[in-house]
């Protein structure tokens, strides 16, 4: 017992040492997400009353990387699992990072570097555009996790041309169909303009090619097709007359 008590004892004197040596009035500092992560663990109690908030969805891979890869990577001639150019196969999560991708850091990982040096996609699919390079980098330095649960950022009761046609084709359909790219890539079709998309639309084939409905072509060409609730929002856009709105 005793000598319990005299090692508390200096236990007590030794932390009270060193508390003390510390500078008073050490100025405040904020902890950042990285110092937060690296130096403590925090335990948040399990809360049995309401549904957990999504963990943090700015970026999510199979909403937002996926699509790029699928879009601009992966068709057939170029990282497909049949043509694996260069031994990448651009396909899935899992083929996506067993290649030229290092966990937590784009800087280093090459899949993202020819993307920010414009070497690929290699004509005629459009370059990755800033949004999409941004996407790519954050996801790889977050951990290039596979994040599936994805806050859905579709609304069937949201489809302006500016808020969800627009974005839509740019996610998956204008590494094809670029002004630039639609002559040798995406069969001449244009889906980058409000007017070219309009002609589209108003010709039945963009609903058509999307719904994957029989002896129309489908589309996205050689990738999943689009979600229910993004084939609902283009079909709403063009029964309210295809608007530019
Ligand atoms: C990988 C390239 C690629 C992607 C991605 C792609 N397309 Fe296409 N698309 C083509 C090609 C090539 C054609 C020419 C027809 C063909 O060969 O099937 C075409 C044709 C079309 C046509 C005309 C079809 C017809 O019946 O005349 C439409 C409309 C179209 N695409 C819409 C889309 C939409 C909408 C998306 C995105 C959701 C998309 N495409 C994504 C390559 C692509």
């Amino acid at each position: 017992m005793k000598k319990t008590t005299i090692l508390l004892s200096a236990i007590i004197v030794i932390i009270g040492f060193y508390a003390c040596s510390h500078p008073p009035f050490a100025p405040a500092t904020h902890a950042t997400h990285d110092t937060l992560n690296a130096n403590t663990t925090v335990v948040i109690p399990p809360d049995t009353t309401h549904t957990p908030e999504p963990v943090d969805t700015s970026v999510c891979f199979q909403r937002d990387i996926l699509p790029i890869f699928l879009g601009s990577c992966a068709m057939s001639g170029c990282h497909s699992a049949a043509s694996r150019k260069d031994g990448y196969t651009l396909t899935t999560y899992a083929t996506i990072t067993a290649k030229g991708l290092v966990k937590g850091n784009a800087a280093s990982s090459k899949l993202y570097t020819v993307c920010k040096n414009n070497s690929m996609p290699q004509n005629p699919i459009a370059k990755l555009d800033s949004t999409q390079l941004s996407l790519l980098k954050r996801w790889i330095n977050n951990g290039a996790n596979n994040d599936t649960n994805c806050a859905v950022n579709c609304d069937t009761t949201k489809y302006t041309y500016s808020g969800a046609i627009a974005p839509m084709m740019k996610t998956y359909c204008t590494s094809c169909h670029a002004t630039a790219s639609a002559a040798s890539a995406g069969g001449g079709i244009i889906l980058d303009t409000y007017a070219a998309i309009l002609v589209q639309a108003q010709n039945g084939k963009l609903l058509g090619d999307i719904s994957h409905n029989t002896g129309f072509n489908y589309m996205p060409l050689g990738g999943a097709k689009l979600s229910d609730c993004k084939i609902t929002q283009v079909s709403k856009w063009i029964a309210a007359g295809a608007p530019n709105n």
